[in-house]
């Protein structure tokens, strides 16, 4: 027998194809393809109103597209939920609620147990290794309002780790959160990758993300561009998608000369 089967490709972890999505008379996203093969940390950069979040919430199916398709590991989104998580941001969820860092991440085991049992000692197991995946274990006794924003962003992953979630999608999980936790969050993103997690992450900041991510999708209702970010993170295109704001273009200088800082020594 030929090795054929071996060599035949996976199917892309996402693929969007001519996706319009409008609210009542605003238009949010128009006429979006692309592909985002499995494995890989896509950071999602536009200015605001672009649709960055419209785009998140499409691929959850959260959103009624006007048209076009989505499509996760070949499937229709439909047949594929199980395999997609949301991590919500920051201001959507109740922290006030009584439940501790181990019971959030133990939820992600819920939609693979039967209504009549309890979790076992593998849904137990699987939830405790995805809370030391993020590095939370030490925290797991404690109620999920008293945690950092980082630390709470870092349970939200364990949950769909837990979950089995192959791919994760990230709306601004840096938002609002200190240099320390950021660079934490990084952390648990890329070791999320190493575990061969597909990631597509929302992010504001363009001086960081030719170092955060190896693909970049450029959106401002249309699709300016996707790819790795020295292809993508073109001053002409940025110029052009951000028109001129001076604050986009401080920011990448300012990375650049902290890049060139870096390795200076
Ligand atoms: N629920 C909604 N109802 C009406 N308009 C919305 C809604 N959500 C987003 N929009 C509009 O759709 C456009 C894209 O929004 P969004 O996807 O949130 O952009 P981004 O995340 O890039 O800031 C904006 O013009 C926004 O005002
Ligand atoms: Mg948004």
């Amino acid at each position: 027998m030929s090795d054929a089967p071996s060599a035949t490709r996976l199917p892309p972890a996402i693929e969007v194809e001519n996706l319009t999505v409008s609210y009542g008379p605003t238009l949010a996203l128009l006429d979006i393809s692309l592909t985002i093969e499995p494995g890989r940390l896509v950071g999602v950069i536009g200015p605001n109103g672009s649709g960055k979040s419209t785009l998140i919430k499409a691929i959850l199916g959260f959103v009624n597209p006007d048209f076009g398709e989505v499509r996760l590991f070949g499937e229709p989104a439909e047949k594929a939920k199980g395999r997609v998580a949301y991590v919500p941001q920051r201001g959507s969820v109740d922290w006030s609620f009584p439940i501790t860092v181990r019971e959030v991440a133990q939820m992600g085991r819920f939609g693979h147990v039967p209504w009549w049992r309890d979790l076992n000692a593998q849904d137990r197991r699987l939830s405790d290794e995805a809370l030391k995946m993020v590095r939370m274990e030490e925290f797991a006794h404690r109620q999920i309002g008293q945690l950092s924003g980082g630390q709470q962003q870092r349970v939200f992953m364990a949950r769909a780790m837990a979950q089995g979630a192959e791919i994760l999608l990230l709306d601004e999980p840096f938002a609002g959160v200190d240099a320390a936790t950021e660079r934490a969050i990084l952390d648990v993103l890329e070791r999320t990758r190493a575990a061969g997690r597909t990631l597509v992450v929302v992010h504001h900041d363009l001086g960081t993300a030719a170092e955060y991510f190896d693909t970049i999708v450029l959106i401002k209702q249309r699709l300016y561009a996707v790819g790795p970010p020295a292809a993508v993170l073109h001053p002409e295109l940025l110029s052009e998608v951000y028109e001129g704001k001076l604050k986009a273009f401080a920011d990448l200088e300012r990375n650049q000369t902290t890049v060139k800082s870096a390795t200076a020594h």
